[in-house]
């Protein structure tokens, strides 16, 4: 895992949004996977700066995103669709063709998770896969106790997830109990993973994630197994990190390396990993 310690939450946002930009020119057709929460706001307006001020180009790109509420139809002002038109896709000017999202409202729920899956084969894998980490440590929706080689699934909400999503509402009894997440199986498939943290309040997680060991009670701790995670937080959030010191020396140590997986242009996965076998 490369730990990035930046100093604030702006410069942890226009980091992250830097590396999906660098993916974009080095990739015009890239997949890239999206998540939605407080955190990656403000690397969505940063990416929405930098495709302006310098005319890169997102008309090839496909999107997927990491998860979805049962129950909300997509024009739910608090869905994840909504979240993403109004905080990222009409900024970058994407046609609705481009982005894949759950359908909350889907009739077979199993069979649209099936589906998702397939669509992400058929693109061809997801070539960075932007995370967030929950208070719970979830990734996704991917609650503790998670498989850790899941596969996209309908899955029950943590009462913390519940009462850390209350804040987008009106009130906690109209959080939606379910929903439609990617499993940490798809996550790690994809070619490289950005997860990022801002605040004290995600120190604890963080800290489980990278210096912890992995179990299904952290599922953000499976990244540990994928070759190419991002881990960029700001300083409240890394205050946790008992090797703080070390991971400013590597990150200094790497600033002439390249930020993007060697395998980023390769049609498919890395051979040795099982990737994309049929669910
Ligand atoms: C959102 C998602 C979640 C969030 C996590 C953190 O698509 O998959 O895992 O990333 O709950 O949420 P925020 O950023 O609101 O703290």
């Amino acid at each position: 895992m490369f730990v990035k310690i930046e100093r604030n939450y702006d410069a942890m946002s226009l980091k992250a949004a830097q590396i999906v930009a660098e993916v974009v020119r080095a990739k015009p057709n890239a997949v890239l996977g999206l998540a939605t929460g407080s955190t990656p706001v403000g690397m969505y307006q940063a990416l929405i700066r930098i495709a302006k001020d310098e005319g890169l180009d997102f008309s090839q790109v496909t999107t997927f995103n990491l998860d979805e509420y049962e129950g909300l139809s997509a024009g739910h002002p608090q869905s994840y669709h909504a979240f993403m038109w109004e905080n990222l896709f009409e900024g970058l000017g994407l046609r609705e063709e481009q982005t894949n999202l759950l359908d909350g409202m889907a009739k077979d729920l199993a069979a649209e998770c099936s589906e998702f899956e397939e669509k992400i084969r058929d693109a061809g894998g997801i070539d960075i896969q932007v995370l967030g980490i929950g208070g719970d440590g979830h990734i996704a929706f991917n609650e503790p106790g998670s498989s850790l080689a899941g596969r996209t699934t309908v899955v029950a909400l943590h009462p913390q997830t519940i009462a850390d999503n209350a804040r987008f509402f009106d009130n906690e009894k109209e959080v939606p109990r379910r929903a439609l997440s990617m499993g940490i199986g798809t996550i790690l498939d994809a070619r490289s993973c950005l997860i990022l943290a801002g605040g004290k309040g995600k120190a604890k997680p963080w800290a489980k994630m990278i210096e912890g060991p992995m179990c299904s009670q952290v599922p953000a701790s499976a990244l540990q197994m994928h070759p190419w995670v991002i881990a960029i937080s700001d300083k409240a959030a890394a205050s946790k990190l008992s090797n703080r010191k070390y991971y400013k020396h590597v990150d200094r140590e790497r600033a002439d390396q390249p930020v993007l997986p060697p395998w980023i242009e390769q049609p498919q996965l890395d051979p040795r990993r099982q990737a994309f076998a049929k669910v």
